[in-house]
């Protein structure tokens, strides 16, 4: 893997892009002080320019270096970091941190990522990684290599770190004095932040369409098949997603979640067999209860966008 690692490194000294695992889904990277490398992530996913890139460094003292960071953030940082949580963050003067990855803003969605290969390719440069989910915008997230377009592939060096631990995105908070603003729900569930902090914290989960969270538009994490929640049957033509025990049946095919009713596993699943029944000779994907607390929060929450 060094070797990769160094062939990565050089790649992304070059002003060119970067494929690789964290153990929430797979990012496409570049040079995050690169204005031209940031242009092409924006360019091939098909993403505007107003939807800001997360960047992703090596050290809180890499993070410290560029930001200001409260107290709030500071015990936020000490609990889930490295992990999958993304604070907005205010940016120093100093900072080299490029102003399009932000849309010109100087509020940046940071995190330091937990996994291997992540951590050292962002060890091997003096640089923070800008890296969206390596996907087409509105498209389906991408879990496993399998999952990515033909399209990125081949504008990109690729790193293989297997299947995604988690499966599900970060979690993208903002925190505001005492108060935090939750604005895209995420591998950290809102029970283990509120656990985990002082009770007079008040969390607040973001609207859809807020405009503090300018990614976080209705149509996101889709098919190209038609998606039905929250379903009681199955239609004769449609393929199933299910979760847990029932009587739910598809005539054509079905992947269940989790058969326990696990939500670790139901997370970790989600978008590969998404991605499977995108693939099936059906008309439309039908997709069982589930329930709607923990992570299955954020499984609802990429199911309404995606059926949207
Ligand atoms: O798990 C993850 O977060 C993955 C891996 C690769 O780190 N990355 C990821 O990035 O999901 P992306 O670009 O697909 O989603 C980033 C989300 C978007 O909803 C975006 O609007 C929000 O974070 N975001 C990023 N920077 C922001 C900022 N400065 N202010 C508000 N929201 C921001
Ligand atoms: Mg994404």
């Amino acid at each position: 893997m060094q070797k990769m690692i160094n062939i990565a490194k050089n790649v992304l000294k070059t002003g060119n892009l970067v494929i690789f695992p964290t153990e929430t889904v797979y990012g496409l990277g570049c040079d995050a002080t690169n204005i031209e490398a940031i242009k092409k992530i924006y360019k091939l996913k098909k993403r505007p320019t107003t939807n800001p890139l997360i960047c992703h460094f090596k050290s809180l003292q890499q993070v410290e270096k560029n930001f200001e960071i409260s107290d709030l953030d500071n015990q936020l940082i000490k609990l889930f970091w490295p992990g999958p949580l993304t604070l907005i963050l205010k940016k120093k003067k100093i900072s080299s941190i490029n102003h399009l990855l932000s849309n010109n803003s100087n509020l940046v969605g940071c995190r330091i990522p937990v996994h291997k290969i992540a951590l050292a390719l962002l060890k091997s440069v003096n640089f923070p990684i800008a890296a969206p989910s390596a996907n087409i915008a509105t498209k389906l997230t991408s879990t496993h290599l399998n999952h990515i377009s033909k399209d990125l592939r081949k504008h990109a060096y690729i790193l293989n770190g297997g299947s995604s631990l988690l499966g599900l995105e970060s979690t993208v908070l903002q925190t505001f004095n005492n108060k935090i603003k939750i604005l895209r729900l995420g591998s950290i569930t809102v029970e283990e932040i509120k656990d985990k902090l002082s009770e007079n914290t008040e969390i607040e989960i973001q609207n859809f369409n807020s405009t503090l969270s300018p990614g976080n538009q209705m149509k996101h994490y889709s098919p190209n098949l038609p998606i039905r929640i929250n379903v009681n049957n199955v239609k004769q033509d449609e393929c199933l997603l299910n979760f847990g025990q029932n009587n739910l049946k598809s005539l054509i095919c079905e992947y269940n979640l989790s058969s326990d009713g696990n939500l670790n596993e139901a997370s970790k699943n989600f978008f590969n067999y998404l991605h499977l029944i995108d693939k099936c000779k059906c008309l439309g994907i039908a997709v069982a209860p589930i329930p709607n607390f923990g992570l299955g929060k954020t499984i609802n929450d990429r199911l309404i966008r995606a059926s949207n």
